[in-house]
């Protein structure tokens, strides 16, 4: 069975895997979390770029028809190596999510939400100025959410995650930002509640905009599944706790050891 291989250092991914699964239902994924080495976004792109490879080589041991880097830090940093590493169709987040903001924004004003790694690489600053120079990107640096989206703090009302969202968007008002780019898979998280403390901007999730990218390639390739399997999902680090939180993105998903 050819599957969609999907990686992400963490459960980030899994807000990817979801998105695929609801426009492709029949899709047989299977999803790796370098939950171990997480967050990435504090680590040096030489760092980076081995565990991009590394968890791209662990999906190819399997029937792969397409692979999805569901982490903006990796693609940001490993994302053409990758491309030109395998035969089969490799699709990154920022991509897709730059082009439908550059889309969206009305006053020529985005705000980039991201890990530390990826604003300092430059990507989504330079993804957007090739599709409209005139735009204005303002990249911020959110290094508090993603530790505190793995500990669950997303699963209701939570303090401190309310806090450090309002730190770093009140960034994104002072930059009077028409649209914001959640340029993180984990932020898809907390998608309503930044609509809902931005109501006037365009929110742009890169988890949800690669997937009409990833749809087109396998319409256009004759490769959408008919037949829908069991779904695969490994992990470098497995606990139980992992699994209680993995499963409010997922239902009753259990995450194997690999
Ligand atoms: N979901 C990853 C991303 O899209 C999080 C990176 C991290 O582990 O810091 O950037």
């Amino acid at each position: 069975m050819k599957r969609i291989g999907v990686f992400d250092s963490g459960l980030g991914g899994l807000t990817v895997v979801k998105a695929i699964l609801s426009e492709m239902p029949k899709e047989n994924i299977v999803f790796f979390a370098d939950a171990a080495n997480m967050p990435y976004g504090d680590k040096t792109p030489e760092e980076i770029v081995a565990f991009s490879r590394h968890n791209a080589s662990i999906l190819n041991e399997y029937d792969l028809k397409a692979l999805v880097i569901a982490c903006n830090t990796s693609d940001s940093i490993a994302g053409d190596l990758l491309k030109q590493s395998y035969e089969i169709p490799v699709s990154g987040v920022i991509k897709a999510a730059a082009e439908e903001a550059v889309k969206q924004t009305k006053n020529k004003k985005i705000a980039v939400l991201a890990t530390k790694a990826t604003v300092l690489s430059g990507s989504y600053q330079k993804q957007i100025k090739e599709l409209d120079e005139e735009i204005a990107v303002t990249a911020i640096p959110c290094p508090d959410l993603v530790p505190l989206i793995e500990e669950g703090r997303f699963i209701g009302y939570d303090e401190l995650l309310d806090r450090s969202i309002d730190k770093y968007l009140e960034e994104a008002r002072q930059c009077e930002a028409d649209t914001v780019i959640l340029g993180c898979t984990h932020y898809d998280l907390l998608y309503d509640l930044v609509q809902e403390k931005m109501p006037d901007v365009k929110i742009v999730s890169s988890s949800r905009t690669v997937v009409q990218e990833l749809k087109e390639i396998l319409t256009g390739s004759h490769r959408l599944s008919r037949w829908k399997g069991k779904d695969i999902y490994l992990s470098s680090s497995c606990s139980q706790h992992l699994d209680q939180i993995a499963a409010k993105i997922i239902p009753d998903i259990r995450l194997q050891k690999k």
